[in-house]
């Protein structure tokens, strides 16, 4: 695993190729840098200049940034624009209409070509079907669909008529889906009946069901149901509907809504350090910008490019990096519907070789559980597949340990791809510090410099700006158009969680440790610095986690840590206490088991504890407080060499090694 010493420690430089260079629209240093001194000047004017050039405004803004408010921030606020529009129709208009757009592959392997042309008749079909059904400006949809043409069409319709859609992964369970639901006050739900993952049909529908039982007092007027596999679906007479039926005779043409620079185009649920997810807000038009200048400059996407991000609609890579910027780029994408390992691990680099992908996206577990999976079966390794359409190489998530680093980039870019270790976040709409393909010499497993007119910085916890070389808080020091808006219906909650008091409210928390090279300046990510753990990629609340097992009738108490893991990045290890007395051997599995389906159940499989450790106490202060430093190190499996002397309990330390 990655440590911040092998980081350090990392003297490895590749600086970008003179191919490269002279291909980039962001090319060189030089340009770089003008880049960044121009947002440094005058970061309002900056971000106006690209809006006006990179976005098509209905009305023209003619304020760039509102700060009268901070930090609710109001990008463009008195132009109007829609995002749907500006994906597709002026795709279209420019005469890209026969150009695919989507290349959709099935899990089965069956492959779809959808042109600009096509997508936008059936983004309108089914915008006109919303419509029909009632639904209109500002209202709540929830989506809940597997990677497939449907669901960039449903996220494209509902910015079509300007509905603010959250999906939610299809790998979350009925309670978190119902929690979503009343949060966000939905009006509708989009779902399918099954779902295709591995050579499996795995049921959707039944989840929105029950999540909509559960939920007391919710406004879901309508769920519509996409046929995937034609497997047995229930559907509620005067709710559910057909897709396929409803969208049936609409006309494939729809007037967009005209929607202000900041009418949300999206909220998106995920975790934070309390136990109920929150609901991140973005907006229209700071967001859309972001999304289309990351594409182009990060990944230097080009009219011949084929791009492919591998992530999920359920994540925020696949709003950005899959429904809306590639596409407003006028981009011809992969959308995936299977896994990496399905039918073999070598499903990534064939479809690379047959779709000829350029630009390939995907994160370091991938790469982690890629690399264990080609040990294991030679076949399967990149050697065996022609992969010299790929130019660039993204990674996402979570930081890339050197090794994956270095495998990616010498077995898959066949060492003459940049990989562009992208970091940012649910709340940040797009890239924050990333090298640019034409610009950045790359250090394997540093994010190395701000994207243009990011002002990241290191500070202390009194907001004090560190030298280079020193570890901190990773802030942002000027507002940027595709931030997060709010926390739905938590105004309090989000400029807690985001602009502290501490800091005097002015500057972005990230939620993230840092630190910047002592002589390049390169930024390395350390993780998070509250209880938010970063599973495979996947942010998930110890809270959260904590909430779902002292639920469990069996459960008297609970503390989650996470733990370093080769595969997973972090992985979830859960310290239990019983009602009952302390279980052992046999009993401790078979009831660790049973929590364990618990919390898929309660939150979604993705939470699952790996580890589960039961003590008859957990270890606490005097004063009754549970020391999760101690935890921490017993989930590693360190040896305690600290004081315990002052624990009420040091006996439970020994019961508390042992994994059930
Ligand atoms: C957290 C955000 C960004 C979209 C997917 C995750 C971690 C993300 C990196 C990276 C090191 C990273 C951070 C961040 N993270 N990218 N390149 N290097 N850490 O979005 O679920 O909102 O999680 O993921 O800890 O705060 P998210």
């Amino acid at each position: 695993m990655s440590t911040i010493e092998s980081v350090v420690q990392e003297t490895r430089v590749f600086p970008p190729s003179e191919e490269t260079v002279k291909k980039a629209t962001i090319s060189g240093m030089a340009a770089y840098e003008a880049l960044c001194k121009e947002a440094e000047q005058d970061y309002a004017g900056y971000w106006a200049r690209l809006a006006r050039e990179h976005v098509t405004w209905k009305t023209p803004f003619t304020k760039s940034l509102d700060e009268s408010e901070a930090p609710f921030y109001k990008w463009f606020p008195d132009g109007t624009l829609n995002v749907s529009y500006n994906c597709l129709d002026r795709q279209v208009e420019a005469g890209k209409g026969d150009k695919v757009a989507l290349i959709f592959e099935a899990d089965d392997g069956k492959v779809t070509k959808v042109t600009y042309k096509d997508l936008l008749a059936r983004t309108a079909k089914f915008a006109n079907a919303l419509r029909a059904q009632g639904i209109k400006k500002g209202d709540r949809v929830l989506i809940y669909l597997a990677m497939s043409v449907e669901g960039v069409v449903a996220m494209q319709a509902c910015a079509r008529i300007g509905a603010i859609h959250s999906v939610v992964f299809g790998g979350f369970s009925a309670k978190s889906l119902e929690e979503r639901i009343l949060d966000a006050g939905a009006v509708a739900v989009i779902t399918a009946d099954e779902q295709c993952r591995g050579g499996k049909n795995i049921p959707l529908k039944p989840a929105v069901d029950e999540a909509l039982n559960l939920a007391v007092g919710h406004n879901v007027k309508t769920v519509f149901v996409v046929k995937r596999t034609g497997g047995a679906c229930n559907m509620v007479a005067g709710r559910d509907v057909w897709y396929h039926d409803i969208v049936a005779g609409q006309s494939e043409t729809c007037e967009p809504e005209w929607v202000d620079a900041e009418h949300p185009l999206f909220l998106l649920y995920t975790s934070g350090s309390t136990g109920k997810p929150k609901g991140v807000q973005h907006s229209s038009g700071g967001y859309l910008l972001h999304a289309i200048l990351t594409n182009k400059w990060t990944f230097d996407l080009k009219d011949d490019d084929v791009f492919w991000c591998t992530a999920d609609i359920g994540w925020v890579t696949g709003h950005t990096y899959i429904t809306y910027g590639p596409l407003a780029c006028g981009a011809t994408e992969i959308v995936f519907e299977s896994v990496p390992t399905y039918p073999d691990a070598g499903r990534f680099w064939k479809m690379i070789q047959d779709h000829k992908v350029s630009v390939f996206y995907t994160a370091p577990t991938a790469i982690r559980s890629l690399i264990k999976a080609n040990e294991g079966n030679p076949a399967t390794h990149p050697r065996n597949y022609d992969l010299k359409s790929l130019r660039i190489l993204g990674s996402v998530g979570e930081p890339i340990n050197p090794e994956a680093w270095m495998w990616y980039y010498n077995n898959v870019g066949g060492g003459r791809c940049p990989i562009l270790d992208t970091f940012w976040q649910t709340e940040t709409g797009g890239h924050m510090i990333t090298p640019l393909p034409g610009v950045t010499p790359l250090v394997p497993g540093s994010c190395t410099l701000p994207f243009p007119g990011i002002q990241a910085t290191i500070v202390d916890e009194t907001g004090h700006e560190l030298e280079w070389g020193k570890g901190g808080f990773l802030v942002v020091k000027k507002p940027w158009p595709s931030m997060i808006r709010t926390i739905w219906g938590d105004a309090d909650r989000f400029k807690k969680s985001y602009f502290p008091a501490d800091f005097q409210g002015k500057l972005y928390l990230a939620g993230d440790g840092a630190m910047r090279d002592a002589k390049t300046g390169y930024f390395t990510i350390m993780g998070r610095i509250d209880d938010v753990l970063n599973v495979s990629g996947h942010r998930m609340g110890t809270m959260e986690i904590e909430s779902a097992l002292v639920a469990n009738p069996l459960v008297a108490e609970a503390a989650v840590v996470g733990r370093p893991d080769d595969l997973t990045g972090e992985a979830i290890c859960a310290f239990v206490v019983l009602k009952q007395s302390r279980p052992s051997d046999e009993d401790a599995k078979k009831i660790a088991k049973e929590l364990r389906d618990w919390v898929g159940k309660e939150i979604g499989p993705i939470a699952k504890p790996k580890d589960i450790r039961f003590g008859e106490n957990l270890p606490k202060t005097r004063s009754g407080k549970i020391m999760r430093r101690l935890l921490r190190a017993l989930a590693k499996g360190e040896e305690i060499t600290q004081d315990v002397s002052t624990l009420e309990n040091p006996h439970i330390l020994d019961q508390l090694k042992q994994n059930a």
